[in-house]
């Protein structure tokens, strides 16, 4: 995706939300070819708002309270939809198990693969609907929660009145810090998480494919692989909705993170960000394992030397525990508040080679 393709993708969603205000998300996905969990962070101010994916347990659990739900799970060949209470849930084998014979809903949620979490207030066929939509990483529809309705089709005051109550939690999350990642094979996600795991209680992480606006957040770390020389296409188009922002950026990369080949690629996202008065506060790169699979992509533009194979040796190992940290030393002053040599990119102990 180019980075003007962002901004077509939102004039699509207004759009056709102009033309058929009704629409639900998954015809509305059909419509634009865009994923759930991409259009739903395109959709008009107070429509959606989001939660992180760690949210997951505490944002089911007080779906316990409601009287009334409508669990719906979108596959290619049904529409499923479970009216009532929902159950309560226990971790094990890696899922988040539902059983309690006193509910209509059984079965197993893939938590692993969330990837946010959006409270959605849009009217369907016409009627007032609110909802907690569930979406992996990649932005498909997990499945989906439903404010109940009474025999009459009209939604049940108590429920929607918890509805909002539980919005409210997460609308104040646009105070939180936000760490924004994009990550193909996950290492630029591995590093997010321990940018996250410096305060998991007071900021928030998403995909880049699901992340809600940056607009009015305090920071806003970014995370992003290089390909060919750049910024992945996908961060490129979210740094452009950054604007006037405290930002920080952190990536990963084939070559060494000293080398003149890092330095630009880095220089050229802190540029885009600062032509638009972003304030760049911190920064970060290391390594990371080239997937072998996708290593032939890279070979076409950069054919495969004794020199550019030892370095991807090299990157095999990375991002170890030793990038990790000193991922978190160049955000702590920014997440924790607690100094840290928080303006200056960490430095690898490797002599600057680049790969390509
Ligand atoms: C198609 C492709 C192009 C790449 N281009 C570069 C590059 O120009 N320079 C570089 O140092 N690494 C390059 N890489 C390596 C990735 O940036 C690196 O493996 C990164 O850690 C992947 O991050 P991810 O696991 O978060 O997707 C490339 C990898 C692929 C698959």
């Amino acid at each position: 995706m180019t980075t003007s393709d962002a901004f077509s993708h939102r004039a699509r969603v207004l759009d056709a939300l102009a033309r058929k205000p009704g629409l639900p998300l998954s015809a509305l996905s059909s419509e634009t070819g865009l994923p759930e969990g991409e259009l739903v962070s395109l959709l008009p101010d107070g429509m959606a708002t989001p939660a992180p994916p760690e949210a997951f347990e505490a944002v089911w659990n007080s779906l316990l309270e409601w009287e009334k739900a409508t669990f719906l799970a979108i596959t290619p060949g049904a529409v499923l939809e479970v009216p009532g209470p929902l159950p309560a849930g226990t971790w094990g084998h890696g899922m988040f198990n539902l059983h309690d014979p006193a509910t209509p809903l059984g079965g197993h949620l893939l938590v692993e693969r969330l990837g946010a979490i959006w409270f959605l207030s849009k009217p369907h066929m016409g009627k007032e609907s609110h909802s907690v939509q569930f979406y992996t990483r990649d932005g498909q529809a997990m499945f989906a929660v439903y404010v109940g309705r009474g025999n009459d089709r009209e939604l049940l005051p108590e429920v929607k009145a918890r509805f909002i109550a539980l919005r409210a939690r997460y609308e104040s999350a646009s105070e939180r810090p936000l760490i924004v990642y994009s990550s193909r094979t996950g290492n630029t996600r591995r590093v997010a998480e321990a940018i996250l795991a410096l305060c998991p209680a007071a900021s928030d992480l998403f995909s880049v494919e699901t992340a809600p606006s940056p607009a009015g957040r305090p920071f806003v770390a970014v995370g992003f692989w290089v390909d060919r020389g750049l910024p992945d296409a996908l961060s490129q188009a979210y740094l452009e909705r950054l604007q006037g922002q405290r930002v920080g950026l952190f990536a990963t990369l084939g070559a060494q993170p000293n080398s003149d080949h890092a330095r630009h690629c880095m220089e050229h996202a802190r540029q885009a960000l600062e032509a638009k008065g972003n304030a760049v506060v911190c920064q970060f790169m290391c390594q990371g394992r080239v997937d072998p699979s996708l290593a032939s992509a890279m070979w076409k533009h950069h054919p495969p030397t004794p020199e550019r194979l030892a370095r991807l040796r090299e990157a095999e190992r990375h991002p170890d525990e030793w990038d990790l940290q000193a991922a978190q030393d160049a955000f702590r002053a920014q997440l924790a508040g607690t100094p840290a040599a928080a303006d200056v990119p960490a430095a690898m102990p490797a002599p600057a080679t680049p790969i390509v």
